[in-house]
């Protein structure tokens, strides 16, 4: 599996679980360009390789940061009175036994996440500094270091924290490519031009002047510059609280950030999957772009939010549920779940014989 000389090793790691006959049904059939599966992502991960493996442009996955919380769902409403009431409901548990428990589990859904892609797809993981260094050793190892195509830190701006320390105020999104030999998919897209660029050159497309094989000067042409092309720093606001597009899921993230990676890594009519779908960002910003996506959450009000945002676009999102055989199984050892999970989420892994 593994072409990267470098291993990372913690006490209990094992090849990830190889998880057979996992199935998924149709429980409604929707718009085909939006699927929502209820359950466990490992064994829907699972079953979707086994249906349509190789296909897909595109996997983002989004999991919990090992933040060692209880992540709590808050619902605004407005009282006949006016007055703005509050509510909180627990939403996803991002409590560990460890960090050696929160590797494992990544580790089996890269593998089966991994088996998704087309030829000219991408995988980007969207984690953050406190375990970006093994996520990507990690990715190293299941992929090759060959495959490595781009360390994205997206910055933002936040409430500053009471911390004798830098603030922290960046995320981290690796992408690896399925295949170091196939093209992949890379449509460019441009930031403006720096300030000091427009000073010296204005706005009109710079081109090198080359001999000798090295670039001696740059000259201007008379086409206007799309901007420069975009880097791996994207500076992109947080989901504010005032936002049309917040939906008070925790952790939800800003639909320009994931504008970016769908229009550069992906083609219209291309095949997205969200494994960690929470609040629908990706499936929402799929669906404005014209391509199709598969969402997975095991929490039922990710996916009621979900929908609920997809609705507001036009779409009835089909849904697919894992077979009750395979809830029923029992839980593996090789794919702990968080160490406080509850009884509404079922973490189980289903290894059906
Ligand atoms: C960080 S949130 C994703 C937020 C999302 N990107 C958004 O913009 O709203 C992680 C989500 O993964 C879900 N999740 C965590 N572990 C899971 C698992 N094993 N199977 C399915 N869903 C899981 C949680 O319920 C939560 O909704």
């Amino acid at each position: 599996m593994s072409s990267s000389p470098i291993r990372l090793t913690w006490r209990t790691r094992e090849a990830p679980p190889e998880i057979c006959g996992a199935a998924l049904t149709t429980l409604r059939e929707g718009d085909p360009c939006a699927t929502l599966i209820e359950g466990d992502n490992l064994a829907a991960l699972a079953a979707l390789a086994d249906t349509r493996g190789g296909q897909a442009s595109l996997v983002y996955l989004d999991p919990p940061f090992f933040t060692g919380r209880q992540h709590r769902q808050v619902t605004r409403r407005r009282e006949a009175s006016g007055v703005f009431s509050r509510e909180e409901q627990p939403a996803f548990d991002d409590r560990w036994d460890g960090l050696h428990a929160y590797l494992t589990a990544l580790e089996a859904r890269l593998h089966y996440a991994r088996a998704l892609l087309a030829p000219h797809g991408s995988l980007v993981l969207h984690v953050d500094p406190k375990t970006s260094h093994y996520a990507k050793v990690l990715l190293d190892e299941l992929f090759g270091p060959d495959c490595f195509a781009s360390e994205i830190v997206w910055r933002y701006r936040r409430w500053p924290s009471k911390t004798q320390n830098f603030q922290r105020v960046h995320d981290v999104l690796l992408r690896y490519v399925r295949d170091p030999d196939v093209e992949p998919r890379f449509c460019q897209l441009y930031e403006p031009l720096a300030a000091s660029t427009r000073a010296t050159w204005g706005t009109r497309k710079q081109r090198a002047v080359v001999s000798d094989g090295r670039r001696q000067r740059s000259s201007v042409s008379d086409a206007e510059s799309p901007g420069a092309p975009l880097g791996d720093v994207w500076e992109i606001g947080i989901v504010a609280p005032v936002a049309r597009e917040r939906t008070g899921y925790p952790t939800q993230k800003p639909e320009a950030l994931l504008t970016r990676l769908v229009s550069a890594l992906t083609h219209p009519g291309d095949w997205i999957v969200d494994p960690y779908v929470g609040s629908g960002t990706t499936l929402a910003v799929a669906a404005a772009l014209g391509r199709s996506a598969h969402g997975i959450d095991q929490n039922p009000e990710a996916l009621r939010l979900c929908e609920a945002r997809l609705t507001k676009r036009g779409i009835t999102a089909s849904r697919l549920r894992l077979s009750t055989e395979q809830e029923r199984a029992p839980l593996s050892k090789a794919s702990p779940s968080p160490a406080g999970a509850s009884a509404k989420q079922p973490s189980k892994l289903p290894i059906a014989s």
